[in-house]
Formats: structure tokens, sequence, C-alpha cells
């Protein structure tokens, strides 16, 4: 790291602290020295802390007026777009950082659709199967595969390279099981830093590989897991100084919380019972329920919605912790067909244990037959994603079931990457569709079958 961090972003950052999730040990946000820190000396996993600001109604105001404001596309590189993205419209409650300093797309906006049997309004028949596959009046899906790079990391990594970039961080690096790298590569073109990713070798979806590939990122194809290449880097990154860009990464986490911000600006800052969402390496969890725990405490809403994290069953060592009141800490060999949730040994287990155990939430899993299945429904109503992230309907749909969630309740499931990412697994295999002779005869014969 070098000095290129300007006088205003020291200040900016000097009230910005980092504390230790296992020991509560705090450390300054940025160090003497810009060296980064991603862990405790007790080897725990860090939380940022910011000063928040009070004022629940100036705050929702002002969040409401960025939101309604039109946006000119700047022909002048000076035109600031940050009300205009998704994460950095809620500044105030993410980091306090110069805005002329962030690097962003704009990344967030994305459809809160209304998928319920109740919910769901006219126009909108392929949508109501979901809810009624969910067994929901009240449902809707966050869809974070319409970020710009067609996942949910794109949060928290405009974030994490505005953070490399004030520290005139040269390359940045990841492990990943494929949505991060392909948003890291992209965020480090743009702010021309050279881009490393480290993934689990024959275990990434093909539409993931290609955009870091892509996007020009060196692409490293480790022999092992994800859990193998998420040790791998955390050691490169120290010894070569190179920024680091996983969810350990805590100012990542920061970004990351403006899903459950955006989710409740879109539901008029009303809370829903519930939020559902797959579970991997846990930063999501983590990051959608401290921005849940904030909100409450700026009285933004009135209560915490239970959160429910979904694990695929073959990748389940949060699920093995939650069935034993969390008394250890589990790790597996992780195999299901959600290879973006292929995770044994999550790094942020007790932020995301915090989180399941304050909202009264609770882990589920899902086999991948339930998870193909409910992707199925996803993609056949037309909205369509990755499977990792059909395990949010899985999941829901099970807690219906068994009547933990409650038919009337108002829940809201998140969709974390896009269907383009994974065009192979869960894909009807009928080749290229159906072949006919370039005649309406041909074609009326295949509409009758
Ligand atoms: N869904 C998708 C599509 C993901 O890519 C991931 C994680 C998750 C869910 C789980 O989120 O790890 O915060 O619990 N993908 C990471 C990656 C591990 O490298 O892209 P989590």
């Amino acid at each position: 790291m070098n000095d290129t961090l300007t006088p205003a972003a020291a200040e900016a950052l000097s009230t910005v602290l980092l504390r230790c999730v296992e020991c509560s040990t705090s450390y300054p946000g940025i160090e003497a020295g810009w060296k980064p820190r991603y862990r405790c000396d007790c080897g725990g996993v860090l939380d940022v802390e910011i000063q928040l600001p009070a004022g629940a109604t100036a705050l929702r105001q002002l969040f409401d007026r960025r939101t309604a404001t039109s946006v000119t596309w700047p022909l002048d590189a000076g035109t600031a777009l940050y009300d205009h993205s998704g994460v950095w419209r809620y500044r105030e409650l993410i980091l306090p950082i110069p805005e002329q300093l962030i690097v962003s797309r704009p990344e967030g906006n994305t459809s809160l659709y209304p998928v319920g049997i109740e919910n769901c309004g006219a126009g909108r028949i392929g949508h109501r199967q979901i809810g009624h596959y969910a067994g929901l009046e009240r449902l809707f899906l966050k869809h974070e595969g319409e970020n710009p790079t067609g996942s949910f990391k794109d949060r928290g990594m405009t974030v994490g390279v505005t953070m490399a970039s004030l520290l005139g961080a040269q390359a940045v690096a990841c492990a990943s099981t494929g949505n991060t790298s392909a948003s890291l590569a992209s965020y480090a073109a743009q702010a021309g830093m050279r881009a490393i990713v480290f993934l689990p070798a024959g275990n990434v979806a093909a539409g993931k590989l290609a955009q870091s590939l892509a996007y020009g990122a060196m692409t490293i194809q480790v022999d092992g897991d994800f859990d193998a290449a998420m040790r791998l880097v955390e050691q490169v990154c120290s010894e070569l100084g190179i920024y680091l860009l996983n969810s350990l990464n805590p100012y990542r986490v920061e970004g990351q919380k403006s899903i459950g911000f955006e989710i409740l600006q879109q539901l008029n800052w009303q809370a829903p019972d519930w939020v559902v969402l797959p579970a991997g390496n846990l930063g999501n969890t983590s990051a959608i329920g401290k921005a849940f725990r904030q909100a409450y405490q700026l009285s933004l809403i009135g209560h915490v919605p239970r959160f429910a994290s979904i694990q695929a069953a073959g990748a389940n060592p949060f699920y093995r912790s939650f069935r034993q009141g969390f008394s250890r800490r589990e790790q597996v060999e992780a195999h299901t067909v959600a290879t973006a949730i292929k995770i044994g040994n999550p790094v942020s287990y007790t932020r995301a244990r915090r989180v399941i155990e304050e909202s009264n939430g609770l882990v589920e899993e899902v086999t991948d037959e339930e998870i193909l299945a409910a992707k199925t429904i996803i993609d056949c109503s037309g909205i369509g994603c990755e499977p990792a992230s059909a395990a949010t309907l899985a999941g829901i749909r099970k807690l219906v079931e068994r009547g933990v969630i409650q038919r009337g309740e108002l829940v809201v499931g998140v969709l974390t990457g896009n269907l383009l990412k994974d065009t192979q697994t869960g894909i009807p295999q009928r080749g290229d569709g159906v072949a006919v002779a370039a005649n309406v005869e041909a074609v009326r014969n295949v509409l009758r079958q």
C-alpha cells in the first residue's frame, strides 16, 4: 500500500472502528502505514463500526428524496451518480467516504417482485406460481441477480474496491465460487487495478468463469475446494501485500447491508416478518442481518424480521451447528449442485450466528433435488435465477409446510444470482430446442405435440 490517502479520506475514516466479533477488541478503521487488517490478533473476524446518524424521519426522507431524483447521465466525469447507486444512496449507514473517491457502477436498484398468492398483481399470473409453490399469500423475491455483474456481490465490491483505491492498492484478490471473482474482476478493471482470483478448479459455473476471464482478471485454478482456495488467498495476500476482497474484508459486508435497506425502502419502511436467503460463506446473512439491526436501532423500523438461512444439505456446517444450539462450530467437506454455496467452513460463522440468535431466526437445509425443483418454478415463472438462489424458495416451502412460517406472514426471499451465471445446472436438456423445416406445416406439426 502507498500513501495516497488524502487528508479528507483519512479524516472521514478516523471515526471508523473495526471490532473483533470474538473478543471485542477494537482497532482503528485504518492503521498506521495504511496496512490493511482483516482479523483480530486473536484470529477473529472484524466488524465495522461507524457513527450512525440520528433522526429516523429525516433519514427516510433523505433516502426517499435521493431515490426520487431522476438521473442525468454525466457528460463530465465530475458529476456524481452516488444517489443513484442502491448502495451509496444509503451512504450515511454504509461508510463515511468523500463522495468523489467512490468507485461505483452504480449497483443495486434491484427488483422486489411480488409473487405471493395475494400480493401478486394482475399481469403476473406466471409469478403467482411461486406463491402457490411456497404456500404464501404475501411473498416478495428480491432479485440480486439484477446487479451489474449478475449477483449481490457488486454491493460489497463497490465498497471493497473503493477502500482498495483509497489505500492505493495496486492489486486485489479473492477466493471465490465464481460470483465474488466476477464482481471483483469487473470493479478492479473499472478502477485500473490488477485482479487475481482463486477458484476451486472444476467447480465454478461457466458464466462466472467467463466473466473473470473477460474482465481481464488473472484467474488461478486451485487444486482443491473453495475452503482450500480461501486459506490460500489469505496467506498470499498477507505475504505479497495484495488487498484481500473476500467477505473477510469487513468493508465488503458494509456494502452488502444495502440489500436490507433497499428492501425496507421498497416496502415503504415496513419490516417483513421473515427474510430468507441462501447461506454459504455467511457474509450475506451477516450483512443483511446487520442492516436490519441498525435500522431497528435507528427506529427506521419497529421490529427486526426473523432470519432463515438456507443451506444445501451436502454443504451444511451452519445448519449442523444450529441443530446443536450453536454449541460448536462445524466443518464439512462440501458437496452440492449449487456450486456457489459449496462451502464447508464458512468465514462469517460468528457474525451470522449472532443474526440468527438475535432475530429468533433459524437455519434450514434443503436437498439438491429440492433446490432444482424450486429453481424450475422460479425459471418457469419468467424470473429465473442460478441454482444457489433457488435454495431460498426451497427453504421457504419447507418452513411453510412445517408450520414455522405462517401462510399469512410477510416474507422476503433473496435471489442472489442471475440465471445466466449457470446455463447447465437445472436447465431442461432439450438440446437447443425443437428443430423444424422453414415452413408453417412443420411448425404446426411441432405445436400439436
Ligand atoms: N448465492 C450465490 C449466488 C453466491 O454466489 C453465494 C456466495 C451465496 C449465495 C452465499 O452467500 O457466502 O454470503 O453466504 N458466493 C461466494 C462467491 C462464496 O465466492 O461468489 P454467502
